[in-house]
C-alpha cells in the first residue's frame, strides 16, 4: 500500500502472531528510602534480569482479550485489572489506535513473588503490541508508557543489569565486563503483597527497627566490576528483607538451607517471598537447587543466569 515506504517494515501492522520472551528481575541492591507523598518509596537499586521467563503472543483480533496458562493460572484475574490489558490499552491511547489484540501469557514467573512477574508482562505487551500495531515506538517512549504500569516495567523493557532511581522507572545500564552470574531460585507457596511489605517496612522503621538503610549502591557496582562471586556475595542487600521475614517468618528456613545447601549467600527477591542464592558455577546452583529441594522449604528451587536482555521478539 503506498502510505508506507518499501523499507518501513517496522511501521506497517504486523500480520501476527507476535511472540516475545521477557525475563524475571531480581534486585541484587535495594536501598529504600523514604515514603513520598505520592506514595511510593525513593529507591536505590541495582537490577539484574535472569533466566525465568514468561512469554506473550500477541495476534491480530477485533477486540481485546488475554489468556494464559502456567504459574497462577485461575488465580490471575483476565479483565480490566490485569497489567496486560491495561499495558495494551494505555498503548492504545497514546498511539490513538485501537485496542485489538488476542494475547496469550505462558508464565513461568510466580506471581506476587517479588520478580516483577507483573511488570514483565506489562513490559511485553508494549513490545508486541507495538510490532503487531506497526507502531514503530522507541524502546525509550514504551518505558515512558510503562512507568506508569509499574516501577520495573522500563528495566524489564532494557534487561541486563542496570541502576533504577526514582521509584524504580528510571533506569540507567551499568556498563561491565560480561560475566554471568549462577543464581538458584527458591519460589515460594503463595505471594506477598509488595504494598504490605513496604508498608511493613515503615512500620518497622516507625518502631527504629531494623538497621540503618543501605543507602547506595557503590559497593555493590566495585563488587560487579571484580567478576568474583565470593565478592559480589558479600555486596548483596535489600532493605525489604526485614519486612518480609517479619510478614513471612518461614523464609528464614529458606534462607538457612541455602546456607547450608552451600549457596555463596542468599537473600530476598524484592518484596519477597521468593529467595534467591548465589553459585560460584553452574554445577555448584545445581547444587545448591537440590538441597534447597531436598530441605522442602520451597515450593520449587530452579537454577538461573543473569543477566539476561529485556522483553525481545522470539
Ligand atoms: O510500581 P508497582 O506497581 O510495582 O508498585 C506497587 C506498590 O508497591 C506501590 O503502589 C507502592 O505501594 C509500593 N512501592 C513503593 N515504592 C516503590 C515501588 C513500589 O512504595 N519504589
Amino acid at each position: 500500500t503506498e502510505a508506507w515506504g518499501p523499507d518501513d517494515d517496522e511501521l506497517r501492522p504486523h500480520r501476527g502472531p507476535v511472540k516475545v520472551r521477557v525475563p524475571a528481575k531480581i534486585n541484587l541492591h535495594l536501598g529504600v528510602g523514604p515514603l513520598r507523598p505520592d506514595g511510593y518509596h525513593e529507591l536505590n537499586t541495582v537490577y539484574h534480569a535472569i533466566s525465568l521467563f514468561d512469554e506473550l503472543t500477541a495476534r491480530r483480533g477485533d477486540t481485546l482479550t488475554v489468556t494464559m496458562e502456567g504459574e497462577g493460572t485461575g488465580e490471575l484475574a483476565l479483565d480490566e485489572s490485569n497489567l496486560i490489558i491495561k499495558a495494551a490499552r494505555a498503548l492504545a491511547t497514546r498511539a490513538r489506535v485501537p485496542a485489538y489484540a488476542r494475547l496469550h501469557l505462558r508464565k513461568s514467573i510466580p506471581l506476587a513473588g517479588g520478580l516483577a512477574g507483573g511488570s514483565a508482562d506489562a513490559a511485553a505487551t508494549l513490545i508486541a503490541c507495538d510490532l503487531l500495531w506497526g507502531l514503530g515506538m522507541s524502546r525509550d517512549r514504551l518505558a515512558e508508557v510503562g512507568a506508569e504500569l509499574g516501577s520495573d516495567v522500563p528495566f524489564l523493557l532494557h534487561g541486563g543489569t542496570a541502576l533504577g532511581t526514582g521509584h524504580g522507572e528510571t533506569v540507567s545500564p551499568i556498563l561491565a565486563r560480561p560475566t554471568t552470574w549462577h543464581w538458584v531460585v527458591a519460589i515460594a507457596d503463595g505471594g506477598l503483597s509488595t504494598p504490605a511489605v513496604y508498608r511493613e517496612l515503615d512500620r518497622l522503621r516507625d518502631d527504629s527497627w531494623p538497621p540503618a538503610p543501605l543507602g547506595g549502591p557503590d559497593q555493590l557496582m566495585a563488587a560487579l566490576r571484580q567478576r568474583d562471586p565470593e565478592v559480589l556475595g558479600a555486596a548483596l542487600g535489600n532493605d525489604l528483607q526485614p519486612a518480609a521475614l517479619s510478614l513471612r517468618p518461614q523464609l528464614a528456613d529458606v534462607l538457612k538451607a541455602g546456607h547450608e545447601a552451600g549457596a555463596i549467600t542468599g537473600l530476598v527477591s524484592g518484596s519477597g517471598p521468593t529467595c534467591v542464592f548465589l553459585a560460584a558455577d553452574a554445577a555448584h546452583a545445581q547444587e545448591v537447587a537440590a538441597g534447597l529441594t531436598a530441605a522442602k522449604v520451597c515450593r520449587a528451587a530452579v537454577t538461573a543466569r543473569g543477566p539476561q536482555p529485556g522483553a525481545r521478539v522470539t
